[in-house]
Parts: structure tokens; C-alpha cells; sequence
């Protein structure tokens, strides 16, 4: 085993942001810039793949899906599709599914997709909160996921001990997020998407800057080793990585 170095990475640094909290305004802008588009964007640029990535996520907490009573965060839920995933997973099940967000923006798309599931009382909650500084108490959760979202934040060791305070003894983690495939299939992802996707998101979206931080945050996320090590020094005393798609994306999965 290769010896792991801890990360010099501390979070995500947008363009022109100096320390943490101009990160995190600059990341809040962002999103709320992209709100409007931020569906459609997802799913041309993914070609709808990441529909499968948030089922495949969601199935694999099933079990926790399927005990009643089951509380469930989703951390920088954005419109919402991996909550509803979670939702869709749960079927008659009815667990407590919270969705947390700091733009104002997406967390209203959400709430406006989730009007025909309101009918019937089984909607998702939503909350206009920071991942970092969560109005929870400790313990409270049997399951935390994050889909494309704990990338953005300005802390990523902050962001792994707020997980573990809020997550029950025994509670589950799951966080999905970009990674970087290797290979012939990894260079020719690269020039997709580093070349081709900014350009369609900038032109598609109306707003420069978004889609091209976007490369350059997955760039700067810690490589699974590095990730595993941070879950492990958090407080998770399991964890792991599964790579979907050749590695474009992947699942970390920990347990308090
Ligand atoms: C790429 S979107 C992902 C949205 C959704 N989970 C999905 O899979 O489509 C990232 C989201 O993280 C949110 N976010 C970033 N940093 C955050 C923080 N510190 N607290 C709460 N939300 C945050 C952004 O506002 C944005 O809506």
C-alpha cells in the first residue's frame, strides 16, 4: 500500500475567491446564476447519465430506505433529483427525506418539482441551510448523501465532521461525485471534458465561469485514496469507493 499523503487541498477555491468564505459566496453565486438552466444543463452534458448515477446512489442505501422511520439528509441537494431518487428508492416506505441547500435559487426548483409528490405527503423537506453549519442536532440522521455537491465546499475536512455529527451511531454516508478515468477511455474523456463541456454549458446557461470550474474542481478534489483517508480521520470507521461509469463518477460510502 502506497503511503497517504493527507491533502493539501483544504475545499473548493473558485476563480478570484481568497479564503473560505468568499469561496463559498462565489460558489452560492454560481449556482444561483445557473438555476434556471441547471436541469436541462445536467442532463445534455451528461447525455441523462446522471439519472442512473442518482438510482444506482439511491439503490444502494435501500436498506436504510426500508426501515420505518428512516431519517435521511441530502446535502446540497440543488433542485432536488437525488432526493426524489432516494424518494423513488423508499417506495411505500415513507422515511424522512430532508434536502439542504444555501441557494435560494435551486432549493425553489426543487420545491416547485416536488408539488405533485406534496399532494400526497410524500415530498422530500427542503432547507436553506450551509453544509458546514448544519441547524441539526448531533445524531439525528440514519443516512447523509451528497450528489456533485460536497465538491463545492470551501472545507472538505468540515464538511466530513459535520456528516458525522449529524449521523446516528451506525448512520450511513454516501457521497457521489466526479472523478478522473485513466486510460484511452480517461484522455478522451478529458477532452470532452475539459474542452467541449465548457463551452456547451457557457453557451447553453448564458453565464461564464461555471462550467469551466467545473473541470477544475474535479481536478483539485482529493483522488479516492486521499478521500478515504479524510473519511477515515473524520470519525467513519468504514469506507469505501465504488467507481461508476469508468471512473466519470464514483460512490464514497461510509458508516459512522
Ligand atoms: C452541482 S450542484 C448538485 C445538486 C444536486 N445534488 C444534483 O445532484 O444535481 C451543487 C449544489 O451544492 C450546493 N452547495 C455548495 N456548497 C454548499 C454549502 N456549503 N452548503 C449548502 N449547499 C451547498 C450548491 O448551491 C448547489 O446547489
Amino acid at each position: 500500500m502506497p503511503e497517504i499523503r493527507k491533502s493539501a487541498v483544504v475545499g473548493a477555491a473558485p476563480e478570484g475567491a481568497s479564503d473560505q468564505l468568499s469561496a463559498a459566496r462565489a460558489v452560492r453565486e454560481m449556482f444561483t446564476s445557473i438555476a434556471p438552466r441547471y436541469d436541462l444543463l445536467n442532463h445534455v452534458l451528461s447525455f441523462n447519465v446522471d439519472r442512473l448515477w442518482w438510482r444506482r446512489a439511491a439503490r444502494t442505501f435501500r436498506h436504510v430506505l426500508d426501515r420505518p422511520g428512516a431519517r435521511v439528509l441530502d446535502l446540497c441537494c440543488g433542485t432536488g433529483d437525488m432526493a426524489f431518487a432516494l424518494r423513488r428508492q423508499a417506495g411505500k416506505q415513507a422515511p424522512q427525506i430532508l434536502g439542504a441547500d444555501f441557494s435560494h435559487a435551486m432549493l425553489q426548483r426543487a420545491r416547485a418539482k416536488s408539488a405533485e409528490l406534496a399532494q400526497n405527503g410524500s415530498a422530500p423537506g427542503w432547507i436553506e441551510a450551509d453544509a458546514l453549519n448544519l441547524p441539526s442536532p448531533g445524531e439525528h440522521f440514519d443516512l447523509v448523501t451528497s450528489a456533485f455537491g460536497f465538491r463545492n465546499l470551501a472545507d472538505y475536512d468540515a464538511g466530513l465532521r459535520e456528516i458525522v455529527r449529524v449521523l446516528r451511531p451506525g448512520g450511513e454516508c454516501g457521497i457521489l461525485d466526479f472523478g478522473e478515468p485513466s486510460g484511452a477511455i480517461g484522455s478522451l474523456y478529458r477532452v470532452y471534458f475539459k474542452q467541449v463541456l465548457p463551452r456547451v454549458g457557457t453557451w447553453i446557461s448564458g453565464v461564464r465561469g461555471p462550467y469551466a470550474y467545473l473541470p477544475a474542481s474535479v481536478e483539485r478534489f482529493p483522488k479516492p485514496e486521499e478521500m478515504l483517508a479524510q473519511m477515515k480521520s473524520a470519525g467513519f470507521t468504514e469506507a469505501a469507493w465504488t467507481p461508476y461509469t469508468f471512473g466519470i463518477a464514483g460512490l464514497y460510502r461510509g458508516r459512522k
